[in-house]
């Protein structure tokens, strides 16, 4: 929480984006025979399988165990997520009539999620636990593709072809997304991160014009509220001071940027989060070590920083390997 708000820390603090999950047996233990989205409305599950990184690695937060898409199922919509593939929605969204079905999310719609970190902040203690959400961009491109892009060619065609529909539709995603951050923090989680992944597929006066508006709204609904807020896309370069504009504490950065660099981007008043290649991890432990040690050196020139990969921990990922990197970034950013 220090290096959110660019407070002097006793050792730089790290998390990782997806570790809770497929990298670790004990996860895939206890998710065996349970469908992904059924396992997010189970609140003690949810708990175990939060629990699971901060025991196994010692990182420095939790991140909630859910999906970007758990909001949108909680309304109504005929989603799932098939392994291997990610989320994918029956009908699509694609015309005015479809955006009705988009109906605003009550907190008791997701009272499971309320119950989970209620168990979670209770046996956490002084561990943060880090909330989070798809942002509107990225929901909006799993709902009117019908499931994972490439190109997001449904989805560009929608923004560019009608305006009008496509505000209307982020206007109502970061209404969800607004609430379902609200939920967590109302519940106790200690910061929030508006994942947009796949924000990276767009020019920068396409996603200032189209896109940040609504993030921006999101911001907006859970500043003041006195948790940090974090956000992320993948691919972000030339979208970075963008990102820091929508009103985030802190901009996570993918590994194409260096850490320096990227402050550089985002201007001042900022913490930013990253930026280790996840796939470095495959690499023999010196060189990981090594890796890791640049970032440190570069994240010097930040005003605050988290350290983390810069996307999620890939499946095939030796949890060892992940053990280790937080013991060497603790014990090397003490010095
Ligand atoms: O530690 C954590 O970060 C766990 C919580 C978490 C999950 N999904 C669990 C999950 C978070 C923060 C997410 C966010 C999420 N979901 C994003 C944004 C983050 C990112 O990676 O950019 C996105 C784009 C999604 C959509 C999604 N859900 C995808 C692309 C997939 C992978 C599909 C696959 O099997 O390859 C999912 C499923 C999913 N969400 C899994 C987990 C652990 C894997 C499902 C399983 O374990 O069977």
């Amino acid at each position: 929480m220090r290096a959110c708000r660019r407070e002097p820390v006793p050792h730089t603090p790290v998390w990782f984006m997806r570790q809770a999950g497929r990298s670790l047996p004990e996860y895939r233990q206890v998710r065996e025979g349970i469908a992904m989205l059924d396992s997010c409305m189970r609140p003690d599950l949810v708990t175990e399988i939060t629990l699971q990184p901060v025991r196994r690695h010692r990182v420095d937060a939790a991140i909630f165990f859910s999906d970007i898409v758990v909001p949108l199922k909680a309304i109504g919509l005929d989603l799932d997520i098939r392994p291997g593939v990610g989320p994918v929605v029956a009908e699509p969204i694609r015309s005015r009539a479809d955006l009705e079905r988009l109906r605003p999310l009550e907190p008791d719609d997701v009272h499971y999620v309320t119950e989970a970190v209620g168990l979670l902040t209770a046996e956490l203690g002084t561990t943060p636990l880090i909330g989070f959400a798809g942002a509107p961009f990225t929901l909006a491109s799993y709902l009117i593709e019908g499931g994972p892009s490439r190109n997001h060619e449904r989805t560009k065609a929608l923004m560019y072809g009608d305006p009008d529909l496509w505000r209307d539709l982020l206007d109502r995603l970061a209404g969800i997304t607004a609430t379902f951050l609200r939920v967590q923090i109302a519940a106790g989680a200690s910061a929030v991160q508006l994942f947009d992944s796949w924000a990276g597929a767009l020019a920068p006066q396409d996603y200032r014009r189209s896109v940040l508006p609504a993030s921006t709204k999101v911001f907006d609904a859970v500043a003041g509220l006195g948790v940090p807020r974090i956000h992320f896309g993948v691919g972000t370069g030339e979208l970075l001071h963008l990102m820091g504009q929508a009103g985030a504490d802190v901009v996570g950065v993918d590994w194409r940027v260096p850490l320096d660099e990227a402050a550089r981007r985002i201007g001042p008043g900022r913490a930013v989060q990253g930026n280790l290649d996840p796939a470095v991890l495959f690499a023999p432990h010196q060189v990981v070590q090594a890796k890791a040690s640049e970032v440190l050196l570069a994240a010097k020139a930040t005003e605050g920083h988290v350290f983390n990969l810069g996307h999620g921990v890939l499946p095939t990922t030796d949890p060892d390997a992940l053990t280790r990197l937080v013991d060497f970034v603790h014990t090397t950013s003490q010095a």
